[in-house]
């Protein structure tokens, strides 16, 4: 069952919605050379409890931290540590929290110092997928038509996307049905209602699309080595159009 939100409950997704994207322009702010990922972990911590926010991530499923960092091959669930960022890196950051029993979920990549012409290509149509894909989230839409959107867009830029890896439906918990894959045939699914609340979020590789786990059990990364890319936000469908919850 999808459940749709009513107007109170999407009022508490918005303060949800609100501390994750705050929290990720506090972050974002000290994405430098020589920083560690500990670092900026420890920034959405302070963040999130001055909001009255709860980390989302921290001890979902035993994850040990309040964000995910994922760097260069990296895909999503980088665990942060003592690693610290170098120039030319690209890092994927991955922020949830909970306010008043409501999620809200984004990430984005960024660059850190000066990066190759290459990664800000991959960086910018991972964006501009995400874009399109919520420009898709509309009333009586069916869901797989953000699905082949954002897929149809990142192939046509000859890059993949993630399959083993989807969105999501958000809202009391982090993961509710349904699952939002970036990829699939148009006119597929269920049809998209007013209230719905839906986390989107392409993962785009340079190469292929196959991914692995790390050792670590968390990292996912490329299974062959070359840069990928991950945004998200939490929308809303309304009667007037996308609703992006996770922006400042
Ligand atoms: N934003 C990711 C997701 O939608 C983050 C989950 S990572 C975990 O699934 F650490 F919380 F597992
Ligand atoms: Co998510």
């Amino acid at each position: 069952m999808i459940s749709c939100k009513s107007p109170q409950e999407l009022k508490y997704m918005r303060d949800a919605g609100r501390v994750v994207a705050g929290a990720l322009e506090e972050i974002s702010k000290a994405v430098r050379p020589g920083v560690t990922t500990a670092e900026l972990d420890r920034i959405a911590e302070d963040y999130m409890e001055k909001a009255g926010a709860i980390p989302a991530f921290k001890g979902y499923h035993g994850y040990p931290a309040c964000i995910c960092t994922s760097i260069n091959e990296e895909v999503v669930h980088g665990i942060p540590g003592l690693r610290e960022l170098k120039d030319g890196d690209i890092i994927s950051i991955d922020v949830g929290a909970q306010v008043k029993g409501y999620y809200g979920d984004c990430a984005v990549t960024l660059p850190v110092g000066n990066v190759s012409q290459e990664a800000l290509d991959l960086i910018e149509v991972t964006k501009k997928s995400l874009e399109i894909g919520i420009d898709h989230a509309r009333v009586g839409n069916r869901l797989s038509d953000i699905s082949h959107s954002i897929q149809k867009f990142v192939e046509s830029r000859g890059y993949s996307v993630v399959r083993d890896y989807v969105g999501h439906g958000i809202g009391r918990q982090m993961h509710e049905e349904p699952q939002v894959p970036n990829f699939g045939e148009p006119g597929r699914g269920p049809r998209l209602r007013e209230g719905m609340t839906l986390a989107i979020e392409p993962m785009v590789n340079a190469g292929t699309y196959e991914v692995e786990v790390l050792p670590d059990n968390w990292t996912v990364v490329t299974k062959d080595r070359r840069l990928s890319a991950h945004f998200e936000h939490t929308v809303a469908i309304t009667s007037r159009g996308p609703e992006i919850l996770t922006r400042r």
